[in-house]
Parts: structure tokens; sequence; C-alpha cells
């Protein structure tokens, strides 16, 4: 075990050090009184009643990041005057209280940052994390919640909705903590319900995961009143940060990122601009700039904009609230003017989203006394990671060699089609390919949503659910059984 161990240790830090950002209502004279108005009241009127929804996908202490981003969120609406009632965080719940974390009971975003945890609703914790309790919160629909605090978007037509997820993801889907992932095409129907029921007037949509462009490319019409942000475009990782031994790191007793770099870049960007000033334009541009890590894309992504696009005029005030705090701060200084001397002057380092949990473990593991249980536990760990990582990658690689022949078996499973066009025509025929794929050679898990594609580009093709049984079970059979009680333990 130690020399297997040794290899794939050095393989890995290899890969990772190579591979791896009104005007005011007046009182006027028309036979009728009518009173000015308190400020106060002027700017709910005019904003409704702002909601926010707020998502980590995640669970388990090497995914610390994404609750991490959740709760700082939460933080952010807090200062920003909304009200507990109106903010439903789904988040997993297992990071504060986790045996690895340092400092028990808290959870920070930021490597100098405090502790983000308190006050957090538990609206839906643990098993409550699904996909469809976060599709009853959004459109009000009390009867369709199980379990969780109950607390739905019970918006009106002048409300404002702020929704904000993080986690893994892959091509056309989100990750859950929970057994089923959110599907693109589920979610953007759940929007078109909202959006029939008439119960906001304008939505933001803000989502941290990996192909995260690939939720909306091509499917979110114009027209819903969405105005939609993601970390990266369809095709790209997204990046976590703030991780060990990355510039700036977290706290030495850390083991794990702290945050995700898009996350992080709005968020920190939210905390010293005046949002009655900052449109949510600006704040894309600041974003992008950030989240593209200097413009190189090397440890950065592309962030996109979907939707209803023309909404990005309006200040972020309606949607987030505004700090009095920062009542001073002028209007901001966008990158391309003074890029370098304003948010991007420290390098910043990131690592994939899907290769931070190898560094978690491998911290874990070069850190834990030599000889200990512990030492041989994570290292157990790594490996069992690293293997079931090349389980998936050859299942998939071998499978598309079965169905397509290994002349084009790659190149057709790894197609990507032009910007702008949804990733599958066929999304049922998507799910019943991963469906298949699963029922032979186990559990997809957090790593294994990067090979969305592949199952998509195999309904692309036209073949069908019982040419994918039959190759997926000569590619699994031998192997399913050894995988599944395995994976149960570390999607996470
Ligand atoms: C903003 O400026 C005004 C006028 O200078 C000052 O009275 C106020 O305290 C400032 N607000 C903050 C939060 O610094």
């Amino acid at each position: 075990m130690d020399s297997v161990l040794g290899v794939l240790v050095a393989s890995l830090l290899a890969f990772l050090l190579v591979g791896s950002a009104a005007a005011a209502r007046k009182g006027t004279w028309d036979g009728k009184i009518v009173m000015p108005k308190a400020e106060e009241e002027e700017t709910s009127d005019r904003a409704g009643v702002r909601w926010a929804v707020l998502l980590a996908g995640s669970a388990g202490y090497g995914n610390y990041r994404h609750q991490a981003d959740v709760c700082h969120a939460y933080q952010i609406l807090k200062k920003g005057g909304l009200k507990d009632e109106n903010i439903i965080v789904f988040m997993y719940d297992d990071i504060a209280h986790n045996p690895e974390n340092p400092y028990p009971g808290t959870i920070i975003n930021h490597p100098e940052g405090s502790d983000v945890y308190h006050g957090v609703p538990k609206d839906y914790t643990g098993q409550d994390v699904t996909v469809s309790n976060f599709f009853a919160a959004i459109l009000g629909d009390k009867s369709g919640i199980e379990g969780g605090s109950g607390k739905v978007v019970d918006s009106g037509p002048n409300d404002h909705i702020f929704i904000y997820y993080t986690d893994h993801g892959g091509p056309g889907v989100l990750g859950m903590p929970t057994m089923h992932n959110l599907y693109a095409v589920d979610f953007v129907e759940t929007l078109k319900k909202k959006h029939e029921s008439g119960t906001y007037r304008e939505m933001v949509i803000y989502v941290e995961a990996c192909e995260s462009g690939s939720i909306f490319e091509g499917l979110l019409p114009e027209g819903l009143n969405i105005y939609v942000t993601t970390a990266s475009n369809a095709q790209e990782s997204s990046w976590g940060t703030y991780c060990p031994g990355m510039w700036p790191p977290p706290p030495p007793e850390f083991y794990t990122c702290l945050g995700d770099l898009y996350s992080v870049a709005w968020m920190e960007d939210v905390e010293i601009q005046n949002l009655k000033q900052e449109t949510l334009e600006d704040q894309y541009i600041i974003v992008k700039a950030r989240t593209s890590n200097h413009e190189t894309y090397r440890t950065g992504s592309h962030v996109m904009q979907y939707g209803d696009i023309n909404i990005d005029v309006e200040e972020m005030e309606r949607y987030l609230g505004f700090d009095p705090a920062n009542e001073n701060v002028t209007k901001p200084v966008l990158p391309g003017v003074n890029l370098a001397s304003t948010l991007m002057a420290g390098k910043e380092s990131a690592v994939n989203q899907r290769d931070a949990d190898l560094l978690h473990l491998w911290h874990k593991y070069h850190k834990a006394v030599e000889g200990s249980t512990r030492k041989a536990k994570a290292g157990e760990e790594l490996v069992n990671t690293m293997a079931h990582r090349m389980h998936l990658d050859s299942s998939v690689e071998l499978i598309g060699n079965l169905l397509f022949g290994t002349d084009v078996g790659a190149s057709t499973l790894n197609a990507v089609r032009p910007a702008g066009q949804v990733l599958v025509d066929d999304w049922d025929c998507l799910k019943s390919m991963v469906h298949t794929f699963e029922s032979h050679c186990g559990p997809l898990t957090e790593y294994g949503m990067k090979h969305m594609r592949a199952f998509a580009n195999v309904c692309n093709a036209g073949l069908d659910a019982t040419k994918m049984a039959s190759a997926a079970e000569q590619a699994c059979s031998s192997r399913a059984g050894f995988w599944t009680p395995i994976s149960a333990g570390y999607s996470a």
C-alpha cells in the first residue's frame, strides 16, 4: 500500500501544481391630499419584498467552502436589511461541528474572516436538502415541502428574488448532498412556473459550479424577468480558493479550501460597495475580472450572463438590500479602467473544484502523525478516491469505445456543441442514460458529474438506453459491486 500511495501522491502533486478567480415621489395636488412617503416605505414600495434562497449542494469537510459561501451570503443579506423570514437557507450543516473543524462551532469564508455561521437559519439541513424542497421553496408551494422549517418564497407580484447556489456540478446538472442531483431542465421549468404564477417582479440567480453555464445555455428563455450569472461557461471547471498551500492560504490548521473563487468575488465586492450605486452589470464586470484570474483563465473561469441581461442596469440594492455602513462609497471603478490597483493587487490562486477534495485528503494525510491510525486512514481514503476516479473515467471511456468504436469513441463523447446551444435535446434520455450507467457501474458521485456531457452525447447521437445498458454492463459488470458501498462514503 505504501509504495502505491507514494506513486499516486507524487503524481497527484505534480498534477495539482501544473494544472492548478427615482426620483423621490413628491406630495402632489390633484384634488386629493397625498402625503409624501417616508424614505423606507418608498424603497420597499419600489422593490416589493426582497426574498433570497441560498443553497449549498455538498456535504463533508472536504467541501467546507460551499457551506462557508452560503453562510457568508446570509450575513451579507442580513446586513442589507433582509429579514430571516425572507431568507431560506439550504445547507447540510455538517461543517461547524465537524470533528475536523479547528474552530468548532464557527465557519469562515476568508483566511482572516470572522465567523459567518452565527445566526444562519437552519431551514433545510441534512436529508432535507433536496431538489424537490428547493423547487417547492422557490414556487412558494408549502404542501410540496417535506421536512425542514417549511419556509418558502411566499412572494407577491412586486417582489424581488435572489437565488444563490454553490457546489459541484457537471454539464446539465448541479449537485445535491442527498441522492438526486438537480437537472438543468427541471430548474428552468420551475422558473417558468414561478413566472406563470406572477409572483415576482424580477429575479437574480448566481450559480457557482463546474460547467454552470450549461444549466442555462440554450435553455433559459428571455422574458421571464430573470437575470443569471454563472461562475463558469458550459464547458469548464469553476475554482475553489483560499486553499492550503496557495496564496492567500487559510490558517495553517485548515486542510480544506475556505471559499470558491466566483463566490468570494461577488461577496467581497458587495461588502465594499454602495449597493445603491453599484449595478448588476458593474458587479458582473468586477466579478468576471477576478474570477478570470487576471484574465489568464489559467486557474480561473469565464463568468457568464444569461436570461434578461437588460436587467443588469439595475442597482444591486433591489436584490441584496443596502448596508448603511457603505453609504458614502462612490460608484465602483471598473476593471479595465484600473484593474491592477483595485481588487487584483494580490496574486490569487485557486484549485479546480474537482481537485479540491484530493487536495484536502492529501493535506490530511500529509499532516497526520507518522504511524498513526489517522494517517493510515487518510492514506487509504486518498488511494480509494483516486482509484474510484480512475474507475469512472475508464468505464466511460470504454463505453464510448463500445458504442462508437475506438477511433471516434472519445471524440464523440467529448464533443462540445457550439456556444448558445443546449447540452442535450432530450433530457429524459439523459436522465435514463445516467440511471443506466449507475445501475451497472455504481453511483456517478460528485467527481463523475464531469461525464454528463458524454451521456448527453450518447443521446444526441440517437442511441437508446438498451445500447447503453449493454455497453455499461460489459464495461462494469465485474466492478460495480465493489464500488457501490465505498462511493457512499466519499461523495461527500
Ligand atoms: C457619510 O458622510 C456623512 C457626511 O460627511 C457623515 O455624516 C456620515 O457619518 C458618513 N457615513 C458613514 C457611514 O461613514
